[in-house]
This record gives structure tokens, C-alpha cells and sequence, in this order.
């Protein structure tokens, strides 16, 4: 299997940490101190999740030399569809008019595109298709609560695209090996509270501010610094390879700190890990494709290169995936 494109999208709409000053008691230098994030890109009113991925799908679809014809599977990762159902991978099958397509959404927060990846990887491993499109896509302000500021800088909206698909040649191997985990003892760390069958919406979950974005932040920050080390060690030896052997080291962008320190315990050269949260924020399922682009198009990103993706997310989901980059 190789990765065929890759292609991202951002909203135009830049919200700043001095816009963020005017909206609650918070200041630039806490933000760009605590988290690394300087502004993110936000939807206009009516924008969704299925708009941003229709973008980078359609883009990514025509780079791979294909037309929406040729797709056979979608897997949108996601934590905010467009709704509770229809899932967002039949919107976006039918606006991308992907005629000959099935497809599914994949919940797992920041990690839906690590196990979107993998799952799409497996199935065309298992010849279910020639040509999948993976998406990981996120409008995060619409669950995002700007009365509070311990959640209200950290997050912005994107989507990205790739396009994977089955490779004829000995080198087709491009998708190396993954290692992923739950653990939902974690559950309540980071959630959304009201909105699904526990607690379905009404005047008191909306009055009670329950349909957004709830997070004990010190606990997520240490069990992804934790986990993104462990994970990524672990499959790295499975592998017989040392973090020095890696060419680029791509973590889910959830913030600065969580990324510098999770790579300097692992021991990866610094000059080897992105980081672009400075400019998005933390776009949940779009951060590594944000990422893998902008290492692309800065040239740190080239064939042959071998990558590994790490993300932890809400759940609490862990994931990471080896892979040599094909584009
Ligand atoms: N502006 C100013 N002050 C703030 C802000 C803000 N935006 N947010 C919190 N503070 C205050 C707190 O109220 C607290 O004040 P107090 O000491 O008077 O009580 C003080 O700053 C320190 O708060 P902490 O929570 O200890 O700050 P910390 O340095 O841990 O940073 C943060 C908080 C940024 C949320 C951090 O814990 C974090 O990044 N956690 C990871 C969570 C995450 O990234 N989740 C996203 C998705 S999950 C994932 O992808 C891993």
C-alpha cells in the first residue's frame, strides 16, 4: 500500500490569541507560553465538517491522478460530523460525487487519522479496494465553549486528505506497522457531556453549557506525554529501529510542551520533529495531515523518508503508525 496524495484545508478565518483576549481572561504570552499556539483558522457560521473535507478530499483525489470514480472506500475520522447521522463519509461521498464508494466515520478524537490510516490501510491490504480516501476533518469550534479559557485557545478547525492505495511493485510496503490502544478509564478527562444517549439534549444540558468541550488538562497532558513516548518506543523496536533512524517524527498537535517533551524522552533529534501548532492550533483529526503538508512543502518531508505518526485523543485513544513516504 502506498500513500498516493496528500492534501489539506484550512477555513480562511484566523482567530488570534489578541482576538481570544477580547473574548475572556487570558493573554498572549500564557498562550503562546503554555501551549505554543500563536492563532487558528475557524469556519464562518454554517461552514461544516463535510465542507472543509470535501476541499481537501477533492484536491488530494485529482493529485493522486484519479477522479472521484475511482475511490471504492471513505473513512472520515472525526469528533464533530456534521451530524449525529447520516455519518459525514456518505455527505462527503455525495458531494465529491464519489458514485461507486462506501464508507464510514471513525471516532476517535485526535486519533481518528492515525487509526483512519489504519484502517484503510487493512482494507485495501485485504483487497476490499484499489483506492481509498482517508480524511481526518474537524470543526472544533462548534463544540468549543468561548466562555472558557482552559479549552477555548486551544483548538481550531481543518481537514485533511490522503489517498491510499494499493501499490503493484516489491515496494509497496509503504504502510510499515501500527500499534494502537484505548483506554477508557480515561473517559472523563476529556468529553463532551450532553448531546448522546446519556444525556440527550434539552433546555437543562443546554442551559447547564453540557454541549461542549469538557477537559482536566493536567491529566491529558501527562498521559500523552506518557503515551506518546511508550507507543512510538514500542513500535519502533518491534522494528528493530532507534528514534535517530527516523527521518521525520509527526505527533497529533495538541500542544507545544506535550510534543518536546514526549520526543526528548524518546530521544528523536529535535531537527527531526514538526511542529506547526503555532499557526492551527489543535484541529483534532487534521493536525497530521496539517503537519505532513507543511513538512512537505518546507522540503523536510521526502520520498523514501521514514516517518512516524504518534497521537493520543480523548478516550483515552493512543495510536502511532510506521510508514515509508511514498509521494
Ligand atoms: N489563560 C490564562 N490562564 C489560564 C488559561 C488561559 N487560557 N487557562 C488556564 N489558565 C490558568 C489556570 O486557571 C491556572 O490558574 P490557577 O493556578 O490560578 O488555578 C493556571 O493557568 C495554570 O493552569 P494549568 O491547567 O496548570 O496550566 P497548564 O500549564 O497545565 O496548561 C493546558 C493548561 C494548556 C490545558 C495543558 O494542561 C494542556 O495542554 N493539556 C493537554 C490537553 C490537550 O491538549 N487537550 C487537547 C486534546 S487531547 C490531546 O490531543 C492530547
Amino acid at each position: 500500500m502506498t500513500i498516493a496524495s496528500l492534501s489539506t484545508y484550512v477555513p480562511p478565518r484566523v482567530l488570534t490569541n489578541a482576538d481570544l483576549e477580547k473574548l475572556v481572561d487570558t493573554s498572549n504570552e500564557w498562550i503562546l507560553q503554555r501551549t505554543g499556539i500563536h492563532e487558528r483558522h475557524i469556519v464562518d457560521p454554517g461552514v461544516t465538517t463535510s465542507d472543509l473535507a470535501k476541499e481537501a478530499a477533492t484536491e488530494a483525489i485529482s493529485r493522486a491522478g484519479l477522479t472521484p470514480d475511482d475511490i471504492g472506500l471513505i473513512v472520515v475520522g472525526t469528533v464533530t460530523p456534521d451530524m449525529l447521522f447520516p455519518s459525514t463519509a456518505c455527505l462527503l461521498q455525495n458531494k465529491i460525487g464519489a458514485s461507486r464508494a462506501w464508507g464510514f466515520d471513525l471516532s476517535a478524537a485526535c486519533s481518528a487519522f492515525t487509526y483512519s490510516l489504519t484502517t484503510a490501510t487493512q482494507i485495501v491490504a485485504a483487497g476490499g479496494t484499489d483506492h481509498a480516501l482517508v480524511v481526518g476533518a474537524d470543526v472544533m469550534s462548534s463544540i468549543i465553549d468561548y466562555r472558557d479559557r482552559t479549552t477555548c485557545v486551544l483548538f481550531g478547525d481543518g481537514a485533511g486528505a490522503v489517498v491510499v492505495s494499493a501499490a503493484d511493485s516489491q515496494s509497496a510496503n509503504v504502510i510499515l506497522d501500527f500499534e494502537h490502544e484505548i483506554d477508557g478509564s480515561g473517559s472523563h478527562a476529556l468529553f463532551m457531556p450532553a448531546g448522546g444517549s446519556a444525556r440527550p439534549a434539552s433546555h437543562e444540558t443546554v442551559d447547564q453549557r453540557m454541549h461542549y468541550v469538557k477537559q482536566d488538562g493536567g491529566t491529558v497532558f501527562k498521559f500523552a506525554v506518557r503515551k506518546t513516548e511508550e507507543v512510538a518506543r514500542r513500535l519502533l523496536e518491534r522494528n528493530g529501529l532507534t528514534p535517530e533512524s527516523l527521518d521525520l517524527f509527526v505527533s497529533h498537535q495538541a500542544n507545544r510542551r506535550i510534543i518536546m517533551s514526549a520526543t526528548e524522552k524518546l530521544g528523536v533529534p529535535q531537527e527531526k520533529v514538526i511542529i506547526n501548532i503555532e499557526r492551527f492550533g489543535n484541529t483534532t483529526a487534521a493536525t497530521i495531515p496539517l503537519a505532513l503538508n507543511d513538512a512537505m512543502l518546507s522540503g523536510r518531508l521526502k520520498k523514501g523518508n521514514l516517518v512516524l505518526l504518534a497521537s493520543v485523543g480523548a478516550g483515552f485513544t493512543v495510536g502511532a503508525v510506521l510508514l515509508r513516504w511514498g509521494i
